[in-house]
């Protein structure tokens, strides 16, 4: 039920820090992770991994998208992220030394299930990452890591999205014990990080209202573009597809690297941005050259709204709006810089008076290829 809620999508973003640290309950302990849920894929198996495949749809293939920067930073496999659809016609290169690890909230995902069944077939060891219990998909695997999102009712994906990247997180933080790739002062620092998230992002729901504002100015723009950089680049996907799902509007989201390779022909005058910028202590440096993408836009015109962090002075100048996110180490800022992207997208489809819940066309589980 709604519980008072104006729809079960506002309701679901109200639960993405609980959606984060249910999954995390049980899982980590004194700065370590333990995912029994693991066991029967053997851990020599999996210490002997050369590569991961993740097969999702959506905006579970962006949350992929984030698990592989984990993934790899922290185990050292090469990780890609294919769509289901497009996986098993490319012919792809499988063992038994492969893991394919699928994403699906519904865990009937149709598409998703004929690349997990191929997969097999071909010899992988196969891995689902699963909001629903009991669902085809993870019967369809050899292991499933369930995330604890609870019911998602709303066709827009938003609670399941976070509890999909923070299980996919904890595999990288596993892959890594069992690998030895990275020291358990480390393991223990990322966890903390991911146990610190959930009170983060309750900070971050309260800005709230400033965003539906903005989308109530916003209600007859008829593009939108979005820019992020590294891990900020699956957030921009994931905003921009929010955005067309939920309010009907075009949007696109660019790896802010790419503007100048194409992109940048699209700023004209009032051409609303969001840009979601890294933070200034970002050992990667991608802070200034973000920022030097908002000047090249907003000298062309664009209306720039930056989701920055706390205290981030170099933005200021240059932007029109700025949404505030607390600090956090960087493969952690997407988890709280999505979420007023959901926020947007659900209040821009109010503004426009349609129904958030249940866009048009669109059905919460797709069980047809
Ligand atoms: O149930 P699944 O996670 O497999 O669904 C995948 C996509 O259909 C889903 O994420 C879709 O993109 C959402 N409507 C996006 O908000």
């Amino acid at each position: 039920e709604k519980g008072g809620w104006s729809s079960f999508m506002a309701k679901e973003i109200s639960e993405e820090p609980d959606a984060i640290a249910n999954t995390l309950l049980g899982r980590v302990h004194d700065g370590t992770v333990s995912l029994s849920e693991l066991d029967p894929l053997g851990a020599d198996t999996l210490a002997g991994i050369e590569r991961i495949i993740v097969i999702a749809c959506g905006t579970a293939a962006y949350a992929g998208m984030l698990g592989a920067y984990a993934i790899e930073k922290w185990a050292r496999v090469p990780v890609d992220v294919q769509l289901s659809h497009e996986f098993r016609y490319r012919e792809p290169v499988i063992g038994d030394r492969t893991l394919v690890v699928s994403i699906s909230q519904s865990g009937e995902t149709m598409d998703t299930l004929m690349a997990v069944k191929y997969a097999r077939e071909a010899g992988a060891r196969t891995l689902s990452i699963c909001n629903t219990q009991g669902a085809t998909i993870p019967r369809e695997s050899d292991a499933v890591l369930y995330t604890h999102a609870g019911p998602e009712v709303a066709v827009a994906s938003t609670k399941a999205f976070v509890a999909q990247v923070t299980a996919l997180y904890l595999l990288g933080l596993q892959l890594a014990s069992i690998r030895g790739s990275l020291s358990p002062e480390l393991i223990a620092e990322q966890v903390a990080e991911l146990a610190a998230v959930p009170a983060k992002l309750s900070e971050v729901l309260q800005s709230g209202e400033t965003i539906s504002q903005l989308a109530r100015w916003m209600a007859d723009t008829r593009s939108v573009l979005f820019l992020g950089r590294h891990v900020g680049y699956p957030v921009a996907l994931e905003g921009a597809l929010k955005l067309k799902e939920l309010a009907y509007i075009h949007a696109e989201g660019f790896a802010a690297g790419e503007l100048k390779h194409g992109p940048i022909a699209l700023i004209e005058p009032g051409q609303i941005v969001f840009v979601v910028v890294p933070s200034p202590r970002d050992p990667l440096s991608l802070h200034p050259k973000v920022v030097s993408n908002i000047q090249e836009i907003r000298a062309r015109g664009a209306r720039v709204i930056a989701i920055a962090e706390e205290g981030d002075a170099a933005v200021l100048p240059y932007a029109d709006e700025v949404i505030r996110i607390p600090l956090a180490a960087p493969l952690f800022e997407p988890l709280l810089s999505v979420v007023p992207l959901h926020i947007f997208g659900m209040e821009l489809a109010a503004a426009k008076g349609l129904d958030v819940d249940q866009p048009r066309n669109l059905a919460k589980s797709v069980t047809v290829e």
